[in-house]
């Protein structure tokens, strides 16, 4: 039963559960925000590298602490270690490997007030996203755990109509490289590694640039939890330092990705490449994520999905909402009920609990985001275009705002904050839009408001996506509940936190005994 026993989701925490959050916030109190520290971990053993500076997004002048990155010498001894490591791990009963993933879920939530300090301060996480992000962790390695008995423990026995017995189990790959992206500095990270360790494989954890202070977090509590130090490394850095010459070494069998579509596209490269054996990319990348509005949608719904849709987490989610596609003839109720409502979000420190929207990452996603509101103040419509308060000026912060454009090919490529598009549609032209949607070649979540069933069941049947989210908000996919990942330019397909997942890791050995 997928959905029932099996699925034992963490609770995370009720943001209106007021003395719950009292004591949360004493417990956080007790990390402060500055003084962090990490590097590489090879063997279990954390060494020293080049330390790079880290800065809190909600304000650059607070130093978070120190992170060290890796060298290429370090990637080498580490893949060497892994290598020699894999096959005693993937020879581990699968019951043992699932209870490290138990361990490790129960330390993460044992130890969850330091985990969302470290995301709220390093990655710039909202309280209510920080706890979203230690509970989707956790699921993950529930999930897997469960995953890994229920399906790398007994060999499955087939049938044996000469004699024989026939066998069919799952094993491990070798050494798999996780490639993991800043915006789930812990979920996603630990979503990957977790995987790659379920289904019998060594790791070598490449956590994003701007978020190695989590992932070093994450990796100890991993060796904590019981997982070898020579079977899990994290190797911190730069891409083209750390990732690009392990990419072309013969012993990573795998490669894990969550970023943009043109980094999954050189890893895929890179990886053909090689002379040797032909080894998968799991891809999870970008999107041009839209919403489909009916003339039959309740607005007030509409005005709370859109908002959470676009502008939770500062529209730093692969899943978020970028292209609202509106009916005419609901479209200025809707819009000024919008207008209303993005009036009233508070933008701020990522560690005052009122903030609906924190900073984005980094200076760079900054200047990208800026410069593309610039273009739309230029080139569409101004719908909301909210100012960012004076408290805000020392961090990286982005404001939301809403431009009505004039068609999808207005957006080049997928603009990853706070940033909403929207798009007039007539009824007559439902067919198109989806065609629009289709041909953007990105397939990741699609939103859809309609009261017709028909008109629901039309859309999902026709759309290419991954995820499609009827009547609510299309992000936040939960873990055994909705299996997450694209098709097309969004991904290779796998589902993240569904029952197939794992075995993208594992190849498939048949014996057949003459008995
Ligand atoms: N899994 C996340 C979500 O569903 C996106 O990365 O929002």
């Amino acid at each position: 039963n997928l959905y029932g026993t099996e699925r034992q989701n963490s609770r995370g925490l009720d943001l209106s559960d007021a003395p719950k959050l009292v004591d949360l916030g004493s417990k956080m109190k007790a990390f402060a925000v500055t003084g962090w520290s990490g590097g590489p971990i090879i063997g279990g053993l954390e060494v020293p590298g080049d330390k790079q500076t880290v800065t809190s997004p909600s304000d650059r002048g607070i130093k978070v602490g120190e992170m060290a990155w890796a060298s290429r010498d370090q990637a080498e001894q580490a893949v060497a270690r892994a290598d020699r490591a894999w096959w005693g791990w993937n020879k581990t009963p699968a019951a043992k490997r699932a209870e490290c993933l138990e361990r490790m879920a129960d330390l993460m939530e044992e130890n969850t007030p330091e985990l969302m300090v470290l995301c709220m301060c390093e990655a710039g996480k909202t309280t209510a996203d920080a706890i979203a992000e230690v509970r989707e962790a956790v699921d993950f390695c529930r999930y897997y755990a469960v995953r890994c008995r229920r399906d790398f423990g007994d060999a499955m026995v087939m049938p044996g109509p000469t004699g024989e017995r026939n066998e069919l189990s799952l094993q491990g790959r070798g050494v798999f490289l996780c490639i993991s992206p800043w915006n789930f500095p812990l979920a996603i990270f630990l979503g990957q590694v977790s995987a790659a360790l379920a289904a019998g494989n060594a790791v070598i954890a490449k956590p994003a640039e701007q978020t190695g202070l989590v992932a070093a977090a994450a990796i100890k509590l991993f060796h904590r939890a019981g997982v070898p130090g020579d079977v899990l490394h994290l190797l911190p850095g730069d891409g083209p330092t750390v990732a690009g010459p392990l990419l072309s070494d013969e012993r990573i069998k795998g490669v894990a990705f969550t970023g943009s579509t043109e980094t999954a596209k050189l890893i895929q490269r890179a990886l053909a490449a090689r002379d040797g054996e032909i080894v998968p990319l799991i891809a999870e990348t970008g999107g041009q994520n839209a919403m489909i509005v009916d003339s039959t949608a309740l607005p007030e719904q509409v005005v709370r999905d859109v908002l959470a849709s676009s502008f939770q987490s500062a529209g730093q989610r692969c899943s978020a909402l970028r292209v609202l596609f509106l009916q005419a003839d609901v479209a200025d109720k809707v819009l000024t009920m919008l207008g209303g409502a993005m009036d009233e979000l508070t933008i701020g420190d990522s560690a005052d609990l009122a903030t609906d929207v924190g900073p984005v990452i980094d200076e760079d996603a900054q200047a990208m985001l800026t410069a593309h509101i610039e273009r739309m103040r230029k080139e569409a419509k101004v719908i909301r275009d909210l100012p960012l308060p004076a408290s805000t000026e020392k961090g990286t912060f982005v404001a939301p705002a809403a431009f009505e454009i004039a068609g999808l090919h207005v957006l080049q490529k997928e603009v990853f904050g706070p940033v909403l598009h929207v798009i007039r549609f007539k009824a007559s032209e439902l067919d198109s839009i989806i065609d629009q949607i289709n041909n953007s070649g990105f397939g990741l979540t699609l939103g859809i408001h309609s009261r017709i069933d028909e008109t629901v069941n039309y859309i999902c049947q026709r759309v290419r996506v991954g995820n499609a989210y009827v009547n609510r908000n299309q992000i936040g996919a939960i873990v055994g509940v909705q299996p997450f990942g694209g098709t097309g330019l969004s991904g290779t397909g796998p589902k993240a936190g569904g029952p197939r997942y794992l075995h993208r890791f594992a190849t498939e050995y048949a014996v057949s005994i003459d008995t």
